[in-house]
């Protein structure tokens, strides 16, 4: 079967309070609207179509890579009225699934039961039974249950308030038929508008069918109008992937308080701690363990590592059985090997740490490759910005640098190499010397310190 995907995403949002389009707004950590595009995506229809209008091109621009015809609605006049700005690309021969951009938790499976149900000679729409169906429209059904009628909120009486299957917006009808319902609505009603919702009263004239199906879950059919809204789909959202690193062998301290905003591929028996934020692409090897309040973007982690509380990760490798925290900060396209140390209050950036190598207290390394079997002391710090450019410093393996050592880049300290402390070094050092830059240290004896006037 041949179908288009009307995506209707025109509606200003205002309950938002926004500048940004409401479709533009991130739900762990992407907008409404990629969530939609994803689920459609795995559907494979023929084409996708969305209706864009307030925000304007703001909202055609942040998908740009996408292929999507995008169909400016000028006037939201209803979304009758936007499906129907569609339809002159739409071959007569399709079935025209609609979907809301502001609806974005719909499933594929939920949409290929809808699918399923469809011909060209009927109409499919989903529907959700709720304790309070409030906002939605609601399906009016005869006394063989079936469908006849869909009535606004806002058109309808006492009596058909009382009902609790609402309209989830979300249908599937055949292009040639819609062509013409939708070109004959008229906006006599509460709003206004030019109502989709009021084919399925002209199909039910025609004898067609209206079948239907309902989703796994009603939070799959969840609209967001406002923030509060936004952040109810955010919780339920976050359980859910929470609940599926669970069932994947995860011990999670507290399911409630990890925010997952991309995907993480996990191995066994991981455990994390509370307050723990993933981005991007992160991969957890077997039997790592997370401390409190991490913080995690693009990373890829190692098995058997173990990382201690208050630890922030970005464009990071790190091999396996290393330990690092508590209070460690890994910088883009820092990699360590196996068997690494790094401690509290240590900033690492475009640094490579070969295996075995320690970095334990107080230090910022950055454009800097470390051999293995280092020992880098509390308060070292690597100077490789000059003001203009940045420059390497190279630390060969078995090398020992004494703390608060400032290596000035560019500069190689040779293998085996022992810094004093307390020494700045700006010149590349001899294989297995004892290099140290110290002015001599003195002693005054019977020193008077001086004492405050009276
Ligand atoms: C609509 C349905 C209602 C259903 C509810 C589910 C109609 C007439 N009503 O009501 O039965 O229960 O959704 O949430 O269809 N949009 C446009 N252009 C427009 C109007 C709307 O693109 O001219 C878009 C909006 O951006 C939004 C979606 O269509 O994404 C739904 O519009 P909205 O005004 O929220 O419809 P409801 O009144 O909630
Ligand atoms: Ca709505």
């Amino acid at each position: 079967m041949n179908f288009s995907v009307v995506i209707l995403a025109a509606g200003q949002g205002k309950r938002m309070c926004s500048d940004l389009p409401k479709v533009l707004h991130p739900l762990a950590g992407k907008p409404l609207l990629a969530h939609v595009l994803q689920t459609v995506e795995n559907l494979k229809p023929s084409q996708i179509l969305c209706v864009y209008g307030h925000g304007g091109t703001q909202v055609c621009e942040a998908f740009s890579e996408k292929s999507i015809s995008w169909v400016h609605q000028t006037e939201q006049k209803g979304t009758g009225h936007a499906v129907a700005q569609t339809l002159s690309h739409i071959p007569d021969d399709h079935q025209v699934l609609v979907l809301y951009g502001d609806v974005p938790l719909i499933q594929t499976e939920t949409l290929q039961n809808l699918i399923n149900l469809s011909n060209d000679q009927n109409i499919a729409i989903l529907t959700v039974t709720l304790e309070n169906p409030t906002g939605y429209g609601r399906i009016i059904r005869n006394e063989l249950k079936e469908i006849i009628q869909i009535i606004e909120e806002k058109d309808a009486n006492e009596r058909e308030r009382q009902i609790k299957e609402g309209n989830s917006g979300i249908l599937i009808a055949p292009a040639l038929k819609l062509k013409t319902w939708l070109n004959n609505l008229k906006p006599n009603n509460a709003q206004s508008e030019y109502y989709l919702t009021d084919i399925i009263g002209m199909a039910v004239q025609e004898n067609i069918s209206i079948l239907s199906t309902q989703p796994h879950d009603p939070e799959e059919v969840f609209g967001i109008n406002d923030r509060l809204q936004l952040a109810y789909l955010e919780r339920y959202f976050q359980k859910k992937q929470a609940e599926e690193l669970m069932r994947k062998g995860v011990t999670l301290i507290d399911p409630n308080r990890l925010d997952i905003r991309g995907n993480v591929d996990v191995g066994r028996d991981i455990l994390i701690d509370a307050n723990v934020i993933f981005e991007g692409v992160i991969k957890i090897g077997n039997r790592v363990k997370i401390g409190a309040f991490c913080h995690f973007k693009d990373v890829s982690i190692g098995d058997d590592v173990e990382i201690l509380p208050y630890s922030i990760f970005e464009n990071a490798t790190i091999e396996k059985n290393c330990k690092i925290g508590p209070f460690s900060r890994l910088r883009p396209e820092t990699h360590l090997s196996e068997n690494v140390h790094i401690g509290n209050f240590v900033e690492l950036k475009k640094t490579t740490v070969a295996k075995n190598s320690k970095i334990n207290h107080l230090s910022y390394v950055g454009d800097a490759q470390i051999g293995c079997d280092v020992n880098i002391g509390a308060g070292t710090i690597t100077c490789n910005y000059d003001g203009a450019n940045k420059h390497q410093t190279i630390i060969e393996d078995r090398v020992f640098v004494g703390s608060d050592t400032q290596l000035v880049a560019p500069v190689t300290i040779a293998e085996g190499t022992t810094i004093g402390a307390g020494s700045t070094i700006t010149k590349d050092t001899l294989p297995n010397s004892l290099t140290l830059s110290r002015s001599p240290q003195k002693s005054i004896a019977n020193w008077q310190r001086p004492v405050k006037k009276k």
